[in-house]
């Protein structure tokens, strides 16, 4: 859901982006965002096996400007702006790091149970975050923002 819905905000973006991945995973994100016209792109996670899948995936796609780092996220200090977070996280941490969402113009969040879905977009709107779309899928949700 979360790849779809960046292919889809960023298709009509023309200049160089910047988009920070939390818990980046596989890197899959960071790397489809580099594809899709993306310049600064960082991704983060706690796992170290994760850092260095998503390091060697960037090499067998022939990505070398991915900047992958170990982190948690509950202690990532955002040193720029980002045009774009993206962040497919459980529920209860993406409304732990809430305040640091809104250093990006857009998010798109997702792993987030629907049990939840009232709560993160309390506190998303809270952060000066605007909804502009929920999708929903079995009882998962994925959303993007932007700021106010
Ligand atoms: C559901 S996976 C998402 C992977 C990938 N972004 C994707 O969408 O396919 C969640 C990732 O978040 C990482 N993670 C969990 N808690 C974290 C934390 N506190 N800080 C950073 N990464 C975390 C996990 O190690 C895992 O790789």
């Amino acid at each position: 859901m979360s790849l779809r819905l960046l292919e889809r905000l960023t298709r009509k973006w023309k200049k160089r982006w910047s988009l920070a991945d939390l818990g980046t995973g596989s890197g899959i994100l960071v790397l489809a965002a580099k594809r899709f016209g993306a310049g600064r792109v960082t991704g983060i996670d706690i796992d170290p096996k994760a850092i260095s899948i998503a390091k060697a995936n960037a090499r067998l796609n022939k990505i070398d400007n991915a900047d992958f780092q170990l982190g948690d996220v509950r202690r990532w200090k955002p040193a720029a702006g980002w045009d774009v977070i993206t962040a497919n996280l459980y529920g209860g941490l993406l409304i732990d790091v809430a305040s640091k969402l809104k250093r990006s113009n857009w998010l798109i969040l997702s792993g987030v149970p629907r049990t939840q879905e009232e709560e993160l977009l309390r506190v998303l709107r809270r952060n000066n975050m605007e909804i502009a779309g929920v999708k929903r899928r079995g009882k998962w949700i994925a959303l993007t923002a932007h700021k106010r």
